[in-house]
């Protein structure tokens, strides 16, 4: 009989790529998307996926969305309630006799990691770990997709801010990410059993090098500035980052500017068995034409 894969955070970044990248799979598969209202739902209903609304802030919402389930993707969002959220998903998932857990972890997580997202996720993996599921862990790298929030900064005068120096990172496109996770949902065998991953690019950068790189692309001059750890709180809280959110943003950076993030793996290509994608394909296919508003 085949098997039914449920996707959290399906209208986030990862998860929407990773359902379209099951959708395109010829894997005999039924795709279930967990979303949080019926409006954010509509898109994907329309595509024929099929949706239960549900909250992991609400462990009584999950029952419903994790009956009948083999697979489960396990993402949660970045803040304090993300171990929690990730206690009750893996609660709904043992009550429904789910098989498999494959969860989004975060770069470098441990209970002794640089930033409080990484220590957060040290405490859900090792849960996970404990859990008596089968699992398998991705502890991606700072995504290439990140940058597009820097794009109506570079639209508007070619300049992007972060306190990095000149750290280097083997950042990850996003789409890897996905095609990771889709490999070892799709995968039969048990071979990705405790097994953790960490994909990256196939480069690291540092941000300078990543400014010349776009410069390249949009054929116009970005600069990369490297700005104090305040100026980078002062600007998450002003573009509408809560403080939690904006501490871990300066977090990063710093980690980032000791050059913690440094390195790079052969992980999508190990478990996809294709390259990584370059800056340059992620900044010519993903980079917004027209300048955002
Ligand atoms: N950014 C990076 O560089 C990076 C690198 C490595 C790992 N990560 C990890 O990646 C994860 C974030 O992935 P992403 O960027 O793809 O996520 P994202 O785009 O921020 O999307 C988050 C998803 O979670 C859903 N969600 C939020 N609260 C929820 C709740 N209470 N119940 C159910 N769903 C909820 C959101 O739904 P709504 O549409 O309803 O809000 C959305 O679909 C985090 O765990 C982060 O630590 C990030």
């Amino acid at each position: 009989m085949s098997r039914t894969i449920l996707v959290i955070g399906a209208t986030g970044v990862v998860s929407s790529q990773l359902i379209e990248t099951l959708r395109a799979s010829k894997g005999d598969r039924r795709l279930r998307a967990l979303v949080r209202s019926e409006q954010k739902a509509a898109a994907l209903l329309a595509s024929g996926v099929d949706v239960k609304i549900a909250d992991l802030d609400e462990p009584e919402s999950l029952p419903l969305a994790f009956e009948g389930v083999d697979d489960l993707w396990l993402l949660t969002p970045p803040g304090p309630r993300a171990p929690e959220n990730n206690m009750n998903a893996i609660w709904a998932a043992r009550n429904a006799g789910v098989k498999r857990v494959v969860r989004m972890s975060a770069i470098g997580a441990a209970h002794d990691a640089p930033t409080r997202n990484g220590r957060l996720h040290a405490l859900s993996d090792q849960e996970l770990q404990a859990s008596g599921l089968r699992w398998t862990i991705l502890r991606p790298h700072f995504f290439m997709q990140n940058l597009l929030g820097f794009a109506a900064g570079i639209a508007a005068d070619g300049n992007f801010y972060l306190n990095t120096a000149h750290g280097r990172l083997g950042m990850v496109d996003t789409r890897d990410v996905a095609a990771v996770a889709a490999a070892i949902l799709l995968d039969d065998s048990k071979r990705h059993d405790g097994q953790i991953y960490t994909p990256t690019g196939p480069q690291s950068l540092d941000l300078t090098e990543v400014a010349e790189g776009l410069a390249r692309v949009l054929d116009k001059p970005v600069r990369f500035v490297s700005v104090p750890d305040e100026a980078v709180r002062a600007g998450s809280i002003q573009a509408g980052l809560t403080p939690w959110l904006a501490g871990m943003m300066v977090e990063y950076g710093r980690a980032y500017a000791a050059n913690w993030g440094n390195f790079t793996t052969t992980h999508v290509k190990d478990t996809t068995g294709r390259d990584p994608r370059r800056l340059a394909d992620f900044a010519r296919e993903q980079w917004p034409r027209e300048a955002p508003r």
